[in-house]
């Protein structure tokens, strides 16, 4: 397991193409695929995802979504991590929990991990974070990670609120 943040009760470590189980049991859930709007059609396709979107970023910019355990028994909860995005120029911040898991606050304490590690080892200026308006779990992750609203967006004919934090370490 190559962890890359260990936070209080979670363990942050990079995924393999091994996980397209992992990765489509998650996005089975109707409920967790609510906003985003990806849902994932069989364990081809999210061995796929794995190949071409989150893999390749580890390569290229040294972070990605990140598979997030709880560090008591390694049970798999979900994603936590930042993606560069070429289109907008920024890094974002993103989350995806199985509902057994939600309400626990741990989509905020591995946001809030992520941010540091951005920040701190890979030295970003700036992220971003964007929900849909009517997922208020997700704006409210955003919220106490310390992210401050800058307005909405339509991104891909879907309405976005947008979030970003600069880093403090850098004047
Ligand atoms: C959004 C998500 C990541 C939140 O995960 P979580 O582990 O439950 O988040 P936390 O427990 O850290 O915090 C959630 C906060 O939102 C609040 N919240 C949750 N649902 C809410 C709702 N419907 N209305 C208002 N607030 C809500 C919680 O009360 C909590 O705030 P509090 O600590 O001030 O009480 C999780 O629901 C999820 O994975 N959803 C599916 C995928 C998704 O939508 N990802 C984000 C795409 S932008």
């Amino acid at each position: 397991m190559n962890v890359i943040i260990e936070t209080d009760r979670l363990l942050l470590r990079t995924f393999t193409i091994d996980d397209a189980p992992l990765i489509y049991d998650l996005n089975l859930d109707p409920e967790v695929t609510r906003y985003t709007h990806d849902p994932i059609k069989s364990i081809e396709h999210a061995k796929e995802i794995l190949e071409k979107v989150i893999l390749p970023q580890y390569v290229l910019y040294n972070h990605g979504r990140w598979a997030v355990h709880i560090r008591r028994d390694l049970e798999f909860i979900g994603w936590c991590g930042l993606k560069f995005r070429a289109e907008h120029n920024e890094t974002d911040l993103g989350y995806r929990f199985k509902k057994s898991a939600w309400g626990k606050g741990y989509a905020t304490e591995a946001a809030f991990a992520c941010i540091r590690y951005g920040f701190k080892k890979l030295e970003l200026k700036r992220i971003v974070g964007r929900a849909e308006p009517a997922n208020a779990g997700s704006c409210r992750v955003l919220e106490k990670c310390g992210m401050n609203y800058i307005g909405d967006q339509v991104i891909e004919v879907h309405p976005a609120r947008t979030y970003e934090l600069f880093n403090p370490l850098i004047p």
